[in-house]
């Protein structure tokens, strides 16, 4: 009996990830990314039109709470070949960047193709498959044209023809070598935090309308671009497309909560995915009913959030080839107390919902305040979407960590991604879920939208004041190389080759504990068959 229980207690371990085999399954594929705005700077090289941050920012410095702008940024206009060095030192699969809207069509319009603005992409993806890295091309991330801003922007619902426009223009510059897309990065924050807090660019408080329209255009828009893409390039290229989302991991604050947590994760991420991903398209219909109660009591005629035609529905629905998935952090799901006004969605909570968003005190901060260090998140919600959408494959197109300190010792960063990259093993191994490749955000610190320069993402460090804009390899850059190169989170410790970068043990190095997941589990092998022998013999 008590060899049973202890050869159980073992495959607990197992299950638990003690002694989870820390291989990546064949074939799963490593990358880093980043957007155009935040590094590209020569935001007025050529003939390239004003975006909504080239806009607001100069006429609006104050904004940035370091007065900067992405003018220069990393100067990835000029330093592409540097990127593409920093991403084959690493040994990247693949390195994901978008192209600015602006930068191809100056006016944001179909009336006028930048033979500059296409030749850098050109040659950026042109240098990155020289070396064997695949470009993975995201059309939209965040840096509307002015022009279009003007016109309404995403709750202007011809922006969905719009942006198929200039999106099958980009498809014919570059889809003889761009194999996998990114519509559209983020609609979670391009509506819901932005309409909701009007606190980023382009400072738009509408949380009444501006929020569900912007959702039914980006999803109108999304769709729109798949089939083109279906239609006219797929046939010949055989390329694949999705849209990020980034939905924040929801648990319940207790047991109570359980069935209002689900409904939030309905509001959130089931929004913007059900209508592409569900068997039966359209909004959740618990969300649509919500909604459709709350706008009455309001007064409101019909519901806030606008209703799809079927032609819209059909429009909508299938339009994936993945799941692209961003993924940062978690929060805890509770009932609003008695006179308690919730929100706003998403970061503090949901007046439609009657629910509060909570950081669990025991998680560990980044320097990012919203951004909590939740690991296990991830595995519940790789799990989640496996679930509810019939098992489709997930791409991680985002998961990083902030910090202020810009010391090139970033163990934060490397205990994150260890932690975050174990949680997705799980998945894959002991949830079953197809996940087919992981990206870090992100390859270089840059312009963290309202944050400027004072938040680093980068596994390589920038250098702003230099005119060069340095760029030097962080500690974590080591790491995440070494784990490409083993394939798997058990590398030999010998390999980090970082300790020369370390601050005088000012950080506990904690990253042996890659290593010391295998010891563990090995020693707990040897103690329990040993254990289980010496009972065998006695009981004899
Ligand atoms: C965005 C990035 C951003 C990162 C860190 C993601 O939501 O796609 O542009 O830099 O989060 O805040």
């Amino acid at each position: 009996m008590l060899c049973v229980n202890l050869i159980s207690a073992f495959s607990l371990l197992w299950v638990g990830g003690w002694c989870l085999d820390l291989k990546f399954p064949p074939g799963f594929q490593f990358g880093a990314a980043t957007s155009a705005y935040q590094v590209e700077g020569a935001w007025n090289v050529s003939d390239k039109g004003e975006n909504i941050w080239d806009s607001m920012l100069h006429s609006n410095p104050s904004l940035i709470s370091d007065g900067m702008n992405g003018d220069v940024s990393c100067d990835s206009y000029h330093q592409w070949r540097t990127d593409v060095q920093m991403a084959h030192n690493l040994g990247l699969h693949f390195y994901r960047f978008s192209v600015s809207w602006s930068r191809i069509l100056p006016t944001g319009f179909p009336n006028r193709i930048s033979e500059d603005g296409a030749k850098y992409y050109n040659k950026l993806i042109d240098g990155l498959l020289k070396k064997g890295i695949e470009p993975v091309v995201t059309l939209y991330h965040f840096d509307l044209p002015q022009s279009i801003q003007t016109l309404g922007g995403w709750t202007n619902p011809l922006i969905a023809d719009w942006f198929a426009d200039y999106a099958r223009i980009v498809f014919r510059l570059y889809a003889d070598r761009v194999k996998t897309w990114i519509t559209i990065n983020e609609p979670l924050i391009m509506c819901d935090h932005i309409y909701n807090l009007g606190n980023v660019v382009p400072m738009v408080h509408e949380e009444e309308l501006g929020p569900f329209l912007c959702n039914k255009n980006v999803l109108l828009a999304h769709a729109k671009a798949w089939r083109i893409y279906d239609e006219d390039f797929k046939p010949q290229y055989n390329g694949k497309l999705s849209i990020a989302n980034n939905p924040i991991w929801l648990d319940p604050a207790s047991e109570k909560d359980e069935e209002l947590t689900e409904l939030a994760r309905e509001f959130g991420a089931g929004r913007y995915s059900d209508p592409i991903y569900s068997a039966e398209g359209g909004w959740p219909p618990s969300i649509e009913k919500i909604m459709a109660e709350y706008s009455k009591k309001q007064g409101y005629p019909y519901s806030r959030l606008p209703s799809f035609t079927d032609e819209e529905k059909k429009l909508i629905q299938g339009t994936y080839d993945f799941y692209s998935l961003n993924h940062y952090t978690a929060r805890l799901v509770r009932e609003a107390h008695k006179n308690e006004t919730p929100g706003p969605w998403f970061v503090a909570g949901s007046k439609e919902l009657n629910a509060v968003l909570e950081i669990d005190p025991t998680w560990a901060y980044t320097d990012l305040s919203y951004l909590a260090v939740a690991p296990k998140g991830i595995r519940r919600q790789i799990k989640w979407l496996k679930d509810r959408y019939n098992n489709v494959s997930i791409l991680i197109t985002e998961n990083g960590f902030a910090t202020r300190d810009p010391d090139l010792y970033d163990t934060g960063r490397i205990n994150f991604i260890r932690d975050y990259l174990k949680e997705i093993l799980l998945a894959i191994k002991e949830d079953g879920a197809n996940v087919i490749g992981y990206t870090v955000w992100s390859l270089m610190d840059n312009f963290e939208w309202m944050f400027g320069y004072s938040l680093k993402f980068g596994l390589y460090s920038v250098d702003f004041k230099d005119p060069q804009r340095l760029r030097e390899p962080r500690a974590s850059a080591f790491f995440y190389s070494s784990v490409i190169k083993h394939h798997s989170l058990d590398i030999p410790h010998s390999s980090h080759q970082y300790h020369h970068l370390k601050r005088k043990n000012l950080i506990q190095d904690k990253t042996s504990a890659t290593s010391r997941i295998r010891v563990n589990c090995e020693l707990m092998l040897i103690y329990t068959l040993s254990l289980a022998y010496i009972l065998v013999k006695t009981m004899h």
